[in-house]
C-alpha cells in the first residue's frame, strides 16, 4: 500500500520561481491525486495530504491541485477558506494549541491566551517573526477533566498554569 510522505520527508527547491520547484509541486500533487482516485471527499483529502506534505497550502500548490483535478481555483480556494484546519501561511517549528472549549475556558484557557498576547505578542493564528512558534486555539481536545489543556506539536499539556506556559515557551528554540 502506498503512503503519503510526511512533511519531514519533503525537500522542495528553495527557489519558488524555478521550473524545478513547479515541477516538484506538480509531481507531488499528481501523486496525491492518484492516491485518492475514486475516494469520496477527494478534494478535501488532496488538500489535507498536500498540507501534510508541504506544511501549508501556498498559492502554487492550490493552482496545481486545481489544474490536476480540473476543479476551478475558486472552488479550491472556497474549500480552503471554509475549513479552519487549512492554512495558506507557513506555521512555526512549534505549534501551540490552546483549548478554548467550555471546561478549559472556565478553568483558565483564556488566561493562557492573555499571556501569549501580553508576553509574546501572539494572537491566535500568529507566528513569531523568527518562525519558532505559532499560536492556535481549538474547541475541546477531549481531555476536559485535565482543563485547561494545551498541546505543543500534538503533545498534551494538562492543567496548564500561567507560569507553566511561560516555562514551556521559554524552552523553545
Ligand atoms: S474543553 Fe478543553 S479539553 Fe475539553
Amino acid at each position: 500500500m502506498q503512503t503519503v510522505k510526511s512533511s519531514a520527508e519533503l525537500e522542495l527547491p528553495a527557489d519558488k520561481d524555478s521550473a524545478e520547484y513547479t515541477a516538484r509541486i506538480l509531481k507531488d500533487v499528481n501523486e496525491i491525486v492518484d492516491l485518492n482516485t475514486g475516494k469520496s471527499g477527494r478534494l478535501i483529502r488532496v488538500l489535507q495530504q498536500s498540507q501534510e506534505r508541504v506544511g501549508y497550502l501556498p498559492p502554487e500548490v492550490l493552482t496545481a491541485i486545481s489544474q490536476v483535478m480540473k476543479v476551478p481555483i475558486s472552488e479550491v480556494n472556497g474549500v480552503v477558506s471554509f475549513y479552519n484546519f487549512f492554512t495558506t501561511v507557513p506555521k512555526g517549528k512549534y505549534v501551540l494549541q490552546v483549548c478554548l472549549g467550555t471546561a478549559c475556558y472556565v478553568r483558565g484557557g483564556q488566561r493562557i491566551l492573555d499571556i501569549m498576547k501580553k508576553d509574546y505578542h501572539l494572537e491566535p493564528g500568529d507566528t513569531t517573526p523568527d518562525g519558532v512558534l505559532s499560536l492556535e486555539t481549538v474547541r475541546c481536545l477531549g481531555a476536559c477533566a485535565l482543563a485547561p489543556v494545551a498541546t505543543l506539536n500534538g503533545q498534551v499539556h494538562r492543567r496548564v498554569k500561567p507560569t507553566g506556559i511561560k516555562e514551556l515557551v521559554s524552552r523553545l528554540r
